[in-house]
């Protein structure tokens, strides 16, 4: 990979800003300063520094959001704040986008990626991935609740739901584990026994936890938490 791109892909500097750092003897790679911006480099051995910094190659990047409520998880929406909006210009330039739906009102863990690939096997029915959520409900719920949803409803439209867990933590809310992401799932899933979820947050995918990350926050996944979305089974 030429050196420029090497920078520019990664939305570090452009090529015409990488140009400029190299006349100004910035870059080093493998110790040795730059004198070209097209020279060639081996994107995953050598090591390029930038002022004195390494710079590690990253094809892809994985972000861990704690949406607040009132944004909808798109990329981009005529009308209502994206999820995107909370992140920096920087990765706003990397053209991630939300693995995943969640509704406007509900809160908690989105994960972002430019990897296509992962993304979508990450949200494959087939991989059953399993997703947490807090929810409180307007009405007192009770075990029989609890156990027709888990076992599956047929929803107002036909759809049969896969079968799911819930977790009593009083008679007004719980957890939810759900394997698969249908539009409105919880919801209608309450909706179905005449309840109504007044709040709603997700707070992991897979072993992927949202923890004390405040909302409208976001960080890095760790190298762990990557490979658990890249590997999701
Ligand atoms: N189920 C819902 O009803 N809403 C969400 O945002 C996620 C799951």
């Amino acid at each position: 990979m030429r050196l420029d791109k090497f920078f520019s892909e990664q939305k570090i500097l452009s090529r015409r800003e990488v140009g400029e750092k190299v006349r100004k003897g910035c870059i080093a790679v493998n110790g040795k300063v730059a004198t070209k911006s097209d020279v060639s480099i081996d994107e995953k051995r050598d090591v390029v520094t930038l002022d004195g910094e390494v710079v590690e190659y990253k094809k892809y990047v994985y972000v861990l959001l704690n949406k607040p409520s009132g944004y909808v998880s798109s990329t981009e929406d005529p009308r209502d704040k994206t999820v995107l909006e909370l992140l920096p210009d920087n990765l706003q330039r990397l053209k991630l986008f939300p693995c995943g739906r969640l509704d406007k009102d509900t809160v908690g863990l989105v994960i972002l990626t430019n990897d296509g690939v992962s993304a979508h096997n990450a949200l494959s029915p087939k991989r059953h991935v399993e997703k947490k959520y807090f929810f409180k409900v307007a009405d007192e719920y009770s075990d029989e609740d609890s156990f027709a949803i888990e076992s599956g409803i047929t929803l107002a439209d036909g759809y049969a739901t896969k079968p799911c867990k819930i977790e009593r933590i009083d008679n007004n809310s719980g957890y939810i584990t759900l394997t698969e992401g249908k539009y409105h799932e919880i919801k209608r899933l309450f909706g179905a026994r005449g309840n109504k979820i007044v709040f709603l947050k997700r707070i992991s995918f897979s072993s992927i936890v949202l923890g004390d990350l405040p909302e409208g926050e976001w960080r890095f996944l760790t190298e762990e938490e990557e490979k658990i979305f890249i590997s999701v089974k």
